[in-house]
């Protein structure tokens, strides 16, 4: 039983090891991904196990399927016309080591299309294999830059930017000894060159007076660039001076505005109230002369209308001279009267006005009306007497 176990054993092992036979090779490339820079040039290399001359075998370089042809190197020369277009002139096989089984392509001018799975596929007369492996693409992109804006009242607007990564980096806002600050707003953007462009803001209280630091790191290198600005007081004081100073200032200037204002206005109020006063002077003037002139009417109008009532009443009154007071003139007929300054001596009666300046009519009337009227500035009274 012990040699047939040892037999198996070894059996077992040849088979694990697949040695491979005459004419047969393996194809080994990089094992770990190859890292490329953008703009840079990259080198993959691969060998045969064993190491088997190679100067006669067909050596592809492709991408993901046999028709992305990177590089074609056969009998002895490299073929060109399959190539993909985008690798065009940026291609070379290194075979100075082909004898050994060892080649490598060098391509330039990385670019971030470039990244993704390859193959180098070996064919001999006899056999042929194959090796995949990944290329990676990255780059770093610029510092980046925090720009800081006043939000709304309470708060200011921090905005960290950079260019020129890849891949797609990730993007930190980082409190000095505190934790990770979540992002309001976060844009990655892929521009014309294929690299990103990322934006990412966050909103702080202006009164926190944060130390914030942007970081932006290239998880493939894991490199990482930051920027640390520092919110001191002065950026964004409690009661922001300026403003209080500018207020203080608008306030200043609307006081002065106000004040030359009330200082003009005086002076031409004052004016025009002489003006008014003189004008109110002349008017009441008017007036006054106005209202005499009223006046003189209204007595005249006053004493036509009192000629006017006493008229209604007309009756044809003689007079008695007998009982007429010295002091009056009566006319010839007893028709009228007129007071006089002159005492006349007139003949002695009984029924004579001594004391009053009066005369009595001759007829006796049954209505008692009492009339008196202005002319002038006498007063005629009228009464009539049972
Ligand atoms: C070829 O082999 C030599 C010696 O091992 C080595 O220095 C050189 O880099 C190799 N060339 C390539 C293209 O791999």
């Amino acid at each position: 039983m012990q040699p047939f176990c040892v037999s198996i054993r070894t059996l077992l092992l040849s088979v694990l090891l697949s040695r491979p036979g005459e004419g047969q090779f393996q194809v080994i490339g990089p094992r770990e991904p190859v890292v490329a820079f953008v703009g840079e040039e990259v080198v993959v290399s691969c060998h045969l196990n064993p190491s088997i001359d190679a100067q006669n075998m067909e050596v592809r370089w492709y991408r993901n399927d046999p028709s992305g042809l990177v590089h074609y190197y056969g009998t002895s020369q490299d073929h060109m016309d399959q190539q993909m277009p985008e690798y065009q002139g940026r291609t070379k096989f290194l075979k100075e080591n082909i004898t050994k089984g060892l080649v490598a392509l060098r391509i330039h001018h990385i670019r971030p299309s470039d990244e993704g799975e390859y193959v180098c596929f070996f064919e001999s007369s006899t056999f042929y294999n194959k090796a995949q492996f990944k290329v990676l693409v990255t780059v770093s992109g610029t510092a980046p830059h925090i720009h800081i804006e006043p939000g709304n009242r309470m708060d200011m607007k921090m905005t960290c930017t950079s260019t020129g990564w890849y891949p797609e980096p990730e993007v930190q806002w980082r409190e000095l000894q505190g934790p990770h600050l979540a992002p309001a707003f976060e844009t990655k953007k892929i521009e014309e060159n294929g690299l990103f462009h990322v934006e990412s803001s966050i909103t702080a209280d202006k009164n926190s007076r944060a130390d914030v630091s942007c970081v932006i790191r290239n998880l493939i290198l894991s490199v990482e660039k930051e920027v640390h600005v520092s919110v001191a007081d002065t950026l964004f004081p409690e009661d922001c001076p300026w403003a209080v100073g500018f207020a203080v200032f608008l306030s200043l200037l609307a006081f002065g505005a106000t004040i030359s204002v009330l200082f003009v206005c005086t002076r031409k109020a004052k004016g025009s109230l002489k003006k008014k006063h003189g004008k109110l002077r002349k008017e009441y003037e008017l007036l006054r002369e106005q209202k005499g002139n009223i006046e003189k009417k209204n007595g005249k109008l006053h004493e036509e209308l009192g000629l006017k009532y006493a008229r209604r009443y007309a009756e044809n009154v003689t007079l008695d001279p007998d009982t007429a007071n010295p002091y009056l003139q009566i006319t010839d007929d007893n028709k009228s009267v007129k007071g006089g300054d002159t005492f006349q001596e007139l003949p002695k009666r009984r029924q004579r006005f001594d004391n009053l300046v009066c005369v009595l009519g001759q007829q006796i009337f049954s209505k008692v009306p009492n009339i008196s009227f202005v002319n002038g500035q006498e007063l005629f009274e009228l009464n009539y007497m049972m």
